[in-house]
C-alpha cells in the first residue's frame, strides 16, 4: 500500500497544559483528546498525522524544516504565544514550500491587543481561530484538501 500523505500538527508553548490551562478560554479538551479526534478524522480523510508539541521555539523551527524536507502535504500550526512574537518562526515559514494552516483555539482578535498581531498569518495559507478544539479538525479538513 502506498504511504499516506503526512500532515504535521505542531503545537507551541503551554499547549501541553490544555485541559487545565484557563479552561474558560481554551476548553476542557487535552492535547491528547485533540490528537485522538484528529487520528479518527485523518483515517476518514486518508491522511496520516504527525502531532507534536514543544515549549521551545527552536524545536518548532526544526520541525517546520523537517516537514518541508520530508515532503509533508501540509502543516497545521498552533504556535501559541510565539505567534505574536517570533520573527524566527515567520522566517522559517517563509523559507519552506509546504502549506501551513494557522490554528488557534481562542479568537486572538477578541482578546488583548498584544494578541492581535500574528507573525504566522502573513505566511500561512489561512487561519482558523475561535472554534476551540474543533478548529483542529476544521484545519485538518482544509489541509487534506489543499
Ligand atoms: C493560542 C492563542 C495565543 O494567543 C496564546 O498565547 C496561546 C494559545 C490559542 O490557541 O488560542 O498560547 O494560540
Amino acid at each position: 500500500m502506498a504511504t499516506l500523505p503526512t500532515i504535521f500538527v505542531l503545537n507551541g508553548p503551554n499547549l501541553n497544559l490544555l485541559g487545565t490551562r484557563e479552561p474558560e478560554i481554551y476548553g476542557a479538551d487535552t492535547l491528547d483528546d485533540i490528537a485522538g479526534a484528529l487520528e479518527d478524522r485523518a483515517r476518514a480523510l486518508g491522511v496520516r498525522i504527525d502531532m507534536r508539541q514543544s515549549n521551545h521555539e527552536g524545536h518548532l523551527i526544526d520541525w517546520l524544516h523537517e516537514a518541508n524536507a520530508t515532503g509533508a502535504k501540509a502543516v497545521i500550526l498552533n504556535a501559541g504565544a510565539f505567534t505574536h512574537t517570533s520573527i524566527a518562526l515567520h522566517d522559517a515559514l517563509k523559507s519552506i514550500r509546504v502549506p501551513v494552516v494557522e490554528v488557534h483555539l481562542s479568537n486572538p482578535h477578541a482578546r488583548e491587543a498584544f494578541r492581535h498581531r500574528s507573525f504566522v498569518a502573513p505566511v500561512a495559507r489561512g487561519t482558523i481561530a475561535g472554534f476551540g478544539a474543533m478548529g483542529y479538525e476544521l484545519a485538518l479538513d482544509a489541509a487534506a484538501r489543499l
